[in-house]
């Protein structure tokens, strides 16, 4: 794992919290509250997502970049995404647990932001 102090109940709790903040918000509210039909179930898969990554439980074994490439996602959205992920991971956490979720999560964002670009001939 990549902290002994991250658990499933952290996990659930970080995303929780941060959709309740992103639908909320003025730059993700939008596209999230247009694309998610169930939120429960949107909550449930991400869970398992970072479950998998963090703790290697293997809940998650999806294709995480497919839906984010029929949405209108541009910069911004990705910035505002990883400053809110990173201030909810930040209130929750240790710094040390808050920077383990925080490599990830840059690093799919990167990888997303990427394939979004080249997709687009950017
Ligand atoms: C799925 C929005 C960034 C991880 C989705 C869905 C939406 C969405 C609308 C589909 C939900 C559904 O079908 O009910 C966004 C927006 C982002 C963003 C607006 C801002 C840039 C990210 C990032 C990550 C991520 C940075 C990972 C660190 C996922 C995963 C799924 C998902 C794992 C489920 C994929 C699947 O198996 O179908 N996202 N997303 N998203 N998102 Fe994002």
């Amino acid at each position: 794992p990549a902290h002994p102090d991250i658990t499933d109940d952290g996990i659930a709790l970080l995303v929780r919290t941060f959709y309740d903040r992103a639908r909320e918000d003025d730059v993700l509210g939008p596209i999230f509250n247009r694309a998610v039909q169930d939120w429960d179930e949107h909550i449930a898969q991400i869970t398992d997502f970072w479950s998998s990554i963090m703790l290697r439980t293997g809940r998650y074994s999806g294709r995480p970049l497919n839906p984010h490439l029929r949405l209108p996602l541009e910069a911004e959205h990705f910035d505002r995404w990883l400053a809110l992920f990173e201030q909810t991971a930040t209130e929750l956490f240790s710094s040390e647990i808050a920077h383990e979720f925080m490599i990830r999560a840059r690093r799919i964002a990167d990888n997303f932001e990427l394939a979004i670009g080249s997709m687009r001939g950017e």
